[in-house]
């Protein structure tokens, strides 16, 4: 997930560990190094923390302190647990190339079995290690042109750094869709993931383009494109320093990873989507079509955020695909005996996959016998591991304690499970084809809403001095009114709470006067006309009324100046769309008021106990 290389006169060794020290805190679960040395490659890989491979790397049988070439990675499983094998770098059968790599190689399942079939071995489960071994099979001398030639098999998204060892002071790197920096120095060439690994060596950074090619060597670099076209590209200066790098230039973890959710959706999806057939792409779940008929039952156990976008799927594993669904919270589910067959499917969501009462409840359902599949962003975690299949999110580290990100990743997971149900029960091809394309645009509408921040932070300082909010909707969108509501009350501690619109009249309207503001969930979706009578219920009690209404729609004209605008998609997308608009309110309220926004008193980002 993070990788620096470095070619000059230092100690490559030392530079690379400091460097992976550096940025320890953005969570890993292994770690590596190779360096070339006296025409030799040699590599060290440890799990878990960069003390275990730095104390492997400088110990007696380690490596070459004088190195002068190397690359280094800390990894966050993807593809295959957090093994030694896993870990970056990986090689080819002979230990002439060395790559580390961050994004997804879609097409590596066919890569590896022709390579296999010419001879190649495999010791890892990662899509990464096809990567030297293509090269080694275009490599006649040229690195660069053999590197080349293997970028270019490979569909998905990569940044990688590669070495060679008949080329003691190069590095190859390259991207397309994840991000490469390189810093050129004094006699010495950085080239690294992000900007914060190259900080503390030069400030004159070069960023590469999707599609470049960059050849690197001590305090200079060359760059072409993958057919061999030289490219220019500026250097520039960053005076950053390197803590407001680390939140990639955000003040606040939450705030970045608010920003990370279209790329966090892309990742989602990416691989996922069959369009022709209008349906998802989901081999984790490990169902045949007969499995998938034969499910009459769903179940769904999380908590927190989680368990509010289990609601969400609640809604589209009955709207979409006609199963019965049920939804609970994690504790209860076990305690409370729950009624569970063959047919029935049990589905743990849990961003951590370690949170004590989901995993109970998992256990709970194996042992009465059901099916269980997970959903989980921690790969190899404790609930991915027990439940043995299910669908990662792919959302990367998520830092800040309030859950964002995971959220809407989780959603689309649903999302694209109950069309995999649904197409397979009783959906129509063309509904979802519709669906998929829809799907597809979901990230540049979730940045859309990214881009009204400067309107939905006006709104939010206007009221950030309320004690007590509510949230209400109705439909996909209750969930939602639940989970900005708790967004809110996690990290600025003002009291809110989230209600069906319809429970208003039910009690909470009691409470409701000029001083408690109505965030009021009115997308033109099923259920908007009542939602357009609860806002007047609010109106009539005094109560300051905060909306979120659809693009372009002129039914909410009127009610209030402070309306969130919201992109027009399917009413089953809305859950994603609005709950970033609501995550952007909670944030600035929560930094108005002044509030420790990443780590919220008395708040665990995963609670292990129950
Ligand atoms: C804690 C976190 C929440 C999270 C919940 C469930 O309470 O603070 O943000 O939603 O645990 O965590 P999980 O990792 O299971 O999704």
């Amino acid at each position: 997930m993070w990788y620096r290389g470095y070619v000059g006169r230092g100690a490559a060794p030392e530079i690379l560990l400091n460097g992976l020290h550096r940025l320890e805190y953005r969570g890993y679960d292994s770690a590596g190094i190779a360096v070339l040395h006296g025409g030799n490659l040699q590599v060290c890989r440890a799990v878990g923390k960069v003390k275990n491979l730095e104390a492997k790397a400088l110990g007696s049988d380690g490596l070459p302190r004088d190195a002068h070439t190397g690359i280094a990675h800390t990894r966050w499983a993807t593809h295959g647990s957090p093994t030694e094998a896993n870990a970056h770098p990986h090689c080819d059968d002979h230990a002439v190339f060395a790559c580390v790599h961050n994004g997804i190689i879609e097409n590596h399942q066919h890569l590896r079995e022709q390579l296999r079939r010419k001879g190649h071995t495999f010791h890892s489960e990662t899509d990464t290690e096809v990567i030297p071994h293509l090269i080694a099979e275009f490599y006649n001398g040229d690195f660069l042109a053999a590197a080349a030639a293997a970028l270019r098999q490979l569909q998905g998204a990569f940044g990688v750094a590669l070495l060679c060892r008949h080329h003691p002071d190069q590095i190859v790197a390259a991207r397309k869709g994840s991000p490469i920096v390189l810093g050129v120095g004094n006699g010495e060439s950085i080239v690294a993931s992000d900007v914060a690994a190259v900080l503390g060596h030069t400030n004159n950074v070069i960023f590469l383009d999707d599609g470049d090619l960059a050849l690197v060597t001590p305090g200079d670099v060359s760059i072409r494109n993958l057919d061999n076209v030289p490219i220019t590209r500026d250097v520039s200066r960053i005076d950053w320093t390197l803590e407001s790098v680390e939140k990639g230039g955000f003040d606040h973890f939450m705030l970045k990873e608010i920003h990370d959710q279209p790329e966090s959706l892309r990742n989602a999806l990416r691989g996922r989507l069959d369009a022709d057939q209008g349906t998802a792409i989901l081999s984790g779940m490990n169902m045949t079509p007969h499995d998938l008929v034969d499910i009459d039952r769903i179940v769904i156990a999380a908590c927190g955020t989680s368990l509010h976008a289990g609601m969400v799927g609640e809604h589209l594993f009955e709207d979409l695909a006609g199963i019965v669904t049920e939804v609970e919270q994690a504790a209860e589910f076990r305690y409370r005996n729950p009624i569970l067959s063959s047919r029935t499917l049990a589905i743990a969501i849990s961003q951590s996959g370690e949170t004590a009462d989901t995993l109970a409840a998992l256990r709970e359902a194996k042992m009465k016998g059901s099916q269980v599949l997970a959903i989980c962003n921690v790969v190899s975690s404790t609930i991915a591991r027990e439940a043995g299949r299910g669908v990662y999110l792919h959302a990367g580290p998520e830092i800040s304690v309030a859950s964002t990100k995971a959220f809407t990743s989780q959603v689309v997971i649903l999302l694209l499970m109950a069309l995999k149900f649904a197409r397979t029960r009783r959906m129509p091809r063309q509904t979802g084809v519709e669906l998929v394309e829809e799907l597809r645009r979901l990230p540049d509408q979730v940045a859309r809403v990214l881009d009204r921040a400067p309107e939905i932070e006006r709104i939010a300082r206007k009221w950030a001095a309320a004690r007590d909010f509510f949230y209400i909707g109705r439909g996909y969108l209750h969930p939602v009114a639940l989970e900005g509501a708790l967004k809110l009350k996690e990290i600025s501690y003002i009291h809110a709470e989230g209600y069906h619109a319809a429970e208003l009249k039910h009690g909470p309207i009691a409470l409701l006067d000029e001083d408690v503001p109505v965030v009021t969930l009115a997308n033109d979706i099923d259920g908007k006309d009542k939602m357009l009578s609860n806002i007047q219920e609010c109106r009539a009690r005094h109560a300051p009324v905060i909306l979120t209404a659809t693009e372009g729609d002129t039914d909410v004209a009127g009610f209030t100046e402070d309306v969130i605008r919201i992109p027009r998609t399917h009413q089953c997308l809305t859950p994603v769309t609005t709950t970033v608009a609501l995550q952007l309110f909670a944030y600035y309220v929560a930094r108005e008021r002044g509030c420790p926004i990443d780590q919220p008193r008395n708040l665990a980002k995963s609670v292990t106990v129950e």
